[in-house]
C-alpha cells in the first residue's frame, strides 16, 4: 500500500504520561524502542497532549513526562540517536490535528472502539478531546511522514484510521504519496503481556489490583513476592506441543519468561516441562529481578537529576522540529492558505 511513496522509512511511536509503567510497557514498547534504534530513524514521544484528554493534575503530569523519559533512557533508548520529547513541546502536532479534523470523518471517529470502551455510558461528559484522540495520533505520525508505528494490538484501529486519513488528504488535495500510509509494527516476543491475576486482561497501570502487574519501580522483593501469588491452575508446566488455550495464565507467564530470557517459548517450555508451579516460579522471578533491577537502577537515577532529562528532551525536540517544519510548510501550501 505504501508501495509508491518514495520518503525514507522512519519510525514514531508515543507513550502516555498516565502512571508508573510495567512490564508489559518495558517487554511491548521499550524493548522494541531499543532494537528498532540502529535500524531506523525513531522519535519516541511522550504524548501529554494525549494524557490531558482525561485530567491530569500539573504537577504529576511534570513528574510523570519525566518518568517516561526516565524510563526511555534507562531501557537504552540513546539520545543521541533516537529522538525522545515530550508532545507539547512540538506545537505543530496541534496545528496538524485541527487540518485532520477538516479531513476526517464523525462516521471514522464513531467507529472507534477505544473510545467506547473508555467511555462508556458516560460518553456525554467526556472531553472532545478524548473523542477527538485518534486524529491527534494520526498528526503524531503524519507530521514526520513516520512510516512504521509500533504498537500494541489495541492500537491497530488507530492505526487504521492514521492510513484513512493519509489517503483522503492526498486524494482531496491531488498529492498522490504525499503522506505514507504508516504500518504498524506489532510482532515480536513480548507483544501482549497479560495480567498476573487474569491471563485474559491485558496487564494495565489502571488495574486496581498492584499484584496484577510488575512496575519498573518495583523492589526485588515485590517482584518476588508478586510471581508467588500470580494466577496459574492445578496442573503442572506444559510439554512441548501442548495446547495452551485453555491455560492463559501459565501461557503469560511463560510468554514473559521467554521475551525476558529472549529465547523461543519452545526452549522455556522444554527446560520446565512437568515442573511444578512451585519451581517454575522462582526461576522466573530470578529472571525478571536480574533483567529489570538495572533498569530501575538506572531509571532511579536519571530521576535525580530531572535537569538533565529536561536538557535531553529540549534537545529531542528540538531536532523533531527540524523534521517537522518544513512538512508543516508543505502542508499548509498544500491547502491553500495565504500566508503560508
Ligand atoms: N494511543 C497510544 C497508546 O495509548 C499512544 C500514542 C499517541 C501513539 N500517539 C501515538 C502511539 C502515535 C503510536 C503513534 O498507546
Amino acid at each position: 500500500m505504501t508501495s509508491d511513496y518514495q520518503g525514507p522509512d522512519r519510525v514514531f511511536s508515543g507513550v502516555q504520561p498516565t502512571g508508573a509503567l510495567h512490564l508489559g510497557n518495558y517487554l511491548g514498547a521499550l524493548k522494541k524502542f531499543v532494537a528498532l534504534q540502529s535500524d531506523y530513524e525513531c522519535l519516541y514521544c511522550i504524548v501529554d497532549l494525549h494524557a490531558i484528554t482525561v485530567w491530569q493534575d500539573p504537577a504529576q503530569l511534570k513528574a510523570q513526562t519525566r518518568e517516561i523519559a526516565a524510563a526511555y533512557l534507562a531501557a537504552g533508548v540513546d539520545p543521541d540517536v533516537a529522538i525522545i520529547y515530550p508532545q507539547s513541546a512540538v506545537r505543530e502536532h496541534m496545528e496538524l490535528a485541527w487540518y485532520f479534523n477538516c479531513v476526517a470523518r464523525v462516521g471514522w471517529l464513531n467507529r472507534m472502539t477505544q473510545f467506547k470502551d473508555k467511555a462508556g455510558k458516560n460518553s456525554e461528559n467526556m472531553s472532545v478531546g478524548l473523542y477527538d484522540y485518534p486524529v491527534l495520533q494520526a498528526a503524531d505520525i503524519l507530521l514526520y511522514k513516520a512510516t512504521q508505528v509500533p504498537v500494541g494490538e489495541d492500537q491497530k484501529q488507530h492505526l487504521e484510521l492514521s492510513r484513512d486519513i493519509a489517503q483522503k488528504f492526498n486524494n482531496d488535495f491531488s498529492v498522490p504519496n504525499f503522506f505514507p500510509l504508516p504500518e504498524p509494527l506489532i510482532k515480536g516476543p513480548g507483544a501482549r503481556v497479560m495480567s498476573l491475576r487474569d491471563g485474559l486482561a491485558k496487564m494495565s497501570k489502571s488495574d486496581p489490583s498492584d499484584n496484577s502487574r510488575i512496575n519498573l519501580t518495583d523492589s526485588a522483593d515485590v517482584i518476588v513476592k508478586k510471581f508467588k501469588k500470580a494466577k496459574t491452575d492445578m496442573g503442572v508446566m506444559p510439554a512441548p506441543g501442548d495446547d495452551l488455550s485453555e491455560r492463559p495464565e501459565v501461557d503469560n507467564l511463560i510468554g514473559i519468561y521467554a521475551a525476558l530470557s529472549e529465547e523461543p517459548r519452545e526452549a522455556v517450555i522444554a527446560r520446565f516441562e512437568g515442573q511444578g508451579f512451585g519451581a517454575f516460579k522462582p526461576a522466573l522471578a530470578d529472571l525478571a529481578v536480574e533483567k529489570l533491577s538495572p533498569v530501575t537502577t538506572l531509571m532511579n537515577r536519571y530521576l535525580a537529576d530531572p535537569d538533565e532529562i529536561d536538557r535531553i528532551l529540549d534537545r529531542g525536540a528540538d531536532r523533531a522540529r527540524a523534521i517537522a517544519v518544513p512538512i508543516m510548510d508543505d502542508i499548509r501550501k498544500t491547502i491553500g492558505f495565504l500566508g503560508a
